[in-house]
């Protein structure tokens, strides 16, 4: 199996809710949401590739980064790579339903795991969906990180529980689905969430808690003081807020804010291992990938999935000795010219 046979199958099990475009930024799937595109105009999720595509590598060939080491540690896990799925839900509503939800979730997490990396998986409106999640995390021994959507605390805690049922490795709240209308118009309501509340939710679990979905360096601080193990530098892939800005641009000022003092997770538009050196010299200890696993899973299954990740890894290392990076886990600022 190749990619290009993974791309081939997933456009045509995609059914044209997602077209497998040559360069996936968002242009041809403007305003799908629900489906896979950005809402609005798309801007939100074109910002994320324009962002990147802005920062610039520094081609250096005098070092002695001869063997890069791509490792990095997550939460006491040992990854051979980066590189990890982001929360993905609604195989049926965003995607055709080509494949079940479950099966999707199966391939992203399995997939991940045979590339050596880790998976996440997510919420929606139709609550069986979060379930499949936590099914497939069990599957795995607990091997993968749940997001629940900004409900009530009382509902989120309840969801929590269910988590550390599953056995999961950490969990997660992605706060920037906020303003989730369909949430609200299928009875789930969602909303913002204050100080209070996240020093709560920490303070209920022993599992590392992230919140996803931070975009400016005084909200990451705001979460950093709540308790908060791990922040996501997300716009959702720009499905939430039109015009929002694109992660790459913000990821400076908030890593520089946080000085270390947490974990620090950015994902949109990475297309390719150069993106994702590029995050991790902004200030990313790690970076997650969504739609391009969504096009393997539903192209390759479990195979799909790791083919990818393994992809885009190798591209990543070959952009490491090109860049005199020694450790993933360590990129100096110097890599990239913004
Ligand atoms: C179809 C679809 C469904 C998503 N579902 C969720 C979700 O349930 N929870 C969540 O936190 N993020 C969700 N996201 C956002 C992703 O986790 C991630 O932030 C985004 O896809 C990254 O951008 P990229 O697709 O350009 O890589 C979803 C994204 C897409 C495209």
């Amino acid at each position: 199996m190749d990619l290009n046979k993974v791309r081939e199958i997933a456009k045509d099990r995609m059914k044209g809710y997602c077209r497998v475009c040559p360069v996936c930024d968002g242009r041809a799937c403007a305003g799908q949401v629900p489906g896979i595109g950005g809402t609005g105009t798309g801007s939100a999720f074109s910002a994320n590739l324009n962002a990147l595509a802005k920062v610039k590598l520094n081609l250096r060939t005098i070092h002695e980064a001869v063997n890069p080491d791509l490792s990095i540690a997550v939460f006491g896990e040992k990854l051979n790579t980066p590189i990890l799925a982001a929360p993905i839900t609604g195989a049926s509503i965003n995607m055709g339903g080509a494949i079940s939800e479950r099966e999707m979730v199966d391939a992203m997490l399995q997939g991940t795991l045979a590339a050596g990396s880790l998976g996440m998986t997510g919420d929606t409106g139709v609550p069986s969906m979060y379930d499949d999640g936590l099914a497939g995390i069990r599957a795995v021994n607990g091997r993968g990180i749940p997001f629940i959507k900004p409900r009530s605390n009382d509902e989120i805690k309840k969801r929590i529980e269910k988590a550390e049922e599953a056995g999961a490795l950490a969990v997660g709240v992605d706060v920037d689905g906020a303003g989730l209308i369909t949430m609200a118009l299928n009875g789930q309501p969602v909303g913002p969430k204050s100080f209070k509340d996240i020093k709560e939710l920490v303070s209920f679990t022993e599992l590392p808690f992230i919140i996803k979905g931070i975009m400016t360096a005084d909200e990451a601080e705001t979460v950093a003081a709540a308790g908060v193990s791990a922040i996501v530098i997300s716009n959702h892939g720009g499905r939430v807020l039109d015009y929002a800005q694109g992660a790459a641009r913000v990821l400076p000022a908030i890593a520089d804010r946080l000085d270390g003092k947490l974990t620090i997770f950015a994902d949109g538009g990475v297309r390719a291992g150069t993106d994702v050196l590029k995050l991790l010299a902004l200030g990313a200890d790690a970076v997650l990938v969504g739609r391009p696993l969504i096009i393997g899973a539903f192209g390759g299954d479990r195979e799909g999935v790791k083919l990818t990740i393994e992809t885009y890894t190798k591209q990543l290392l070959q952009a490491m000795i090109l860049t005199g990076t020694a450790k993933a886990s360590d990129v100096p600022q110097g890599v990239v010219v913004s």
